[in-house]
């Protein structure tokens, strides 16, 4: 229960056009230690409320000019935590009821009591302290949980995004185990595989020598180009798996990339393919292999003419921020499906009747050799971007 102190010093005011109403019940409030304000009228008495903002107005009902009831509006109205305890005559209760719910606390009836006044101030001042804390709580509760909505919010956000991060991180670990079997697989299988064919190859050159029938000589060549398709596929599964790197030399990215597109010039000329680089700042030398370099563009490049064989444009665009090198290669293909853009990179997934999915694979392998990042920028129907990121910095 709250308890309420003489010495909290209340304020107190009473409005009523008795004068003797007034001076005797501020004497009784005196003496018991209330800060007591006094009102002839309604309207005197609003001014007071509004400077010395009262816990409590003692109102008397029946006055000339605003009447007990209007005043008793206004003052809820405007001043919520002053509370009203009306004054009525005898034989008024009805009107005592339409004063509660208009917002009395209570009312005392004329003449009264001096202990019952002063008991019922008390329970009302006492009620007003409780009410007032509860909102107060209340209010702080409301504050709280608006605050642990804000930390739910914030941490489910954190929760997605963490599992979007660990999402991402599996993926990339699937890929580089992917890759690592590859390269335990293809090193034995390529070198098991090579030797029976290099003895294939030379016994059906030797056949070949021999042989005068054109149907016969036409059979053999197939079986040659086929030894040599094999083949082929067997440097491109080594290429694919691990190998320790070699030639580590300074490498000018950009001439790394001027060479890669000399290499294709007569197939980007056959197919009309416009080529644009837009070199935007040409990193100074890093360290690497340029073998390596070379083939994340040649593989790239690969596929971009690939994908438009009749009419395009080859884009490569360079630049770096001092830390990392920026290579974007955009084609005006026809895209990559969006369901087989987390495939690509996986060793052996092709889309093509001649191709061996060996492309990517090799890419991705260099790039993370080099500490970088690959992945697809944009694919939709007017083309594909790839962004390579190298660090400078990697050796
Ligand atoms: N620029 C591109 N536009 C559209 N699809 C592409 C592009 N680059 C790669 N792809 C898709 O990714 C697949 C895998 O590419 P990757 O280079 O690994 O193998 P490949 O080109 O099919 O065969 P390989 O390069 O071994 O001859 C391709 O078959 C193709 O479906
Ligand atoms: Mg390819």
């Amino acid at each position: 229960m709250v308890k309420i102190s003489k010495k909290n010093n209340h304020k107190v005011l009473i409005i009523d056009d008795e004068k003797i109403i007034l001076d005797l019940t501020s004497i009784i409030l005196k003496n018991r230690g209330y800060n007591v304000f006094t009102a002839a009228d309604a309207h005197t008495g609003i001014e007071i409320i509004e400077t010395e903002r009262p816990e409590l107005v003692l109102l008397d009902y029946m006055m000339p000019g605003m009447d007990g009831l209007t005043a008793l509006k206004e003052i809820r109205g405007n001043f919520p935590d002053t509370y009203v305890i009306m004054f009525t005559g005898k034989g008024s209760e009805e009107i005592a009821v339409e004063l509660m719910k208009a917002g009395a606390y209570d009312y005392i009836l004329k003449p009264f009591n001096n202990q019952d006044l002063a008991d019922r101030i008390e329970n009302v001042l006492r009620i007003r302290e409780m009410e007032i804390s509860n909102r107060e709580l209340l209010k702080e509760r409301e504050r709280l949980l608006n605050e642990i909505e804000a930390w739910n919010r914030e941490l489910e956000a954190r929760v997605q995004e963490k599992t979007a991060a660990l999402r991402k991180a599996q993926a990339e670990n699937v890929q580089t185990e992917k890759l690592a079997t590859l390269g335990y697989l293809s090193a034995g299988m390529a070198h098991e595989i090579r030797n029976p064919l290099n003895s294939i190859n030379l016994f059906v050159q030797l056949i070949k020598n021999d042989l005068v029938e054109p149907e016969k000589l036409e059979y053999i060549d197939k079986i040659l180009k086929e030894v040599d398709r094999i083949d082929g596929i067997l440097r491109k599964l080594l290429d694919a798996s691990k190998r320790p790197r070699f030639e580590i030399k300074e490498v000018l990215i950009d001439k790394i990339i001027d060479t890669a597109l000399e290499l294709f010039s007569p197939q980007i000329e056959l197919h009309k393919i416009d080529v644009e680089r837009d070199y935007r700042s040409i990193p100074p030398a890093i360290q690497a292999d340029p073998a390596e370099i070379e083939q994340i563009f040649t593989n790239l490049f690969l596929n971009s003419i690939h994908e438009m064989p009749n009419r395009g444009t080859l884009t490569v665009q360079l630049e770096h921020d001092g830390r990392d090198i920026w290579v974007r290669v955009s084609d005006t293909g026809k895209g990559i499906p969006k369901e087989n853009i987390p495939k690509i990179f996986d060793p052996f997934f092709t889309t093509k009747s001649r191709g061996t999915g060996l492309g990517l694979s090799v890419v991705l392998r260099i790039v993370k050799t080099y500490k970088g990042k690959i992945e697809v920028e944009k694919s939709d129907e007017k083309g594909t971007t790839f962004c390579v990121k190298l660090p400078m910095a990697a050796s």
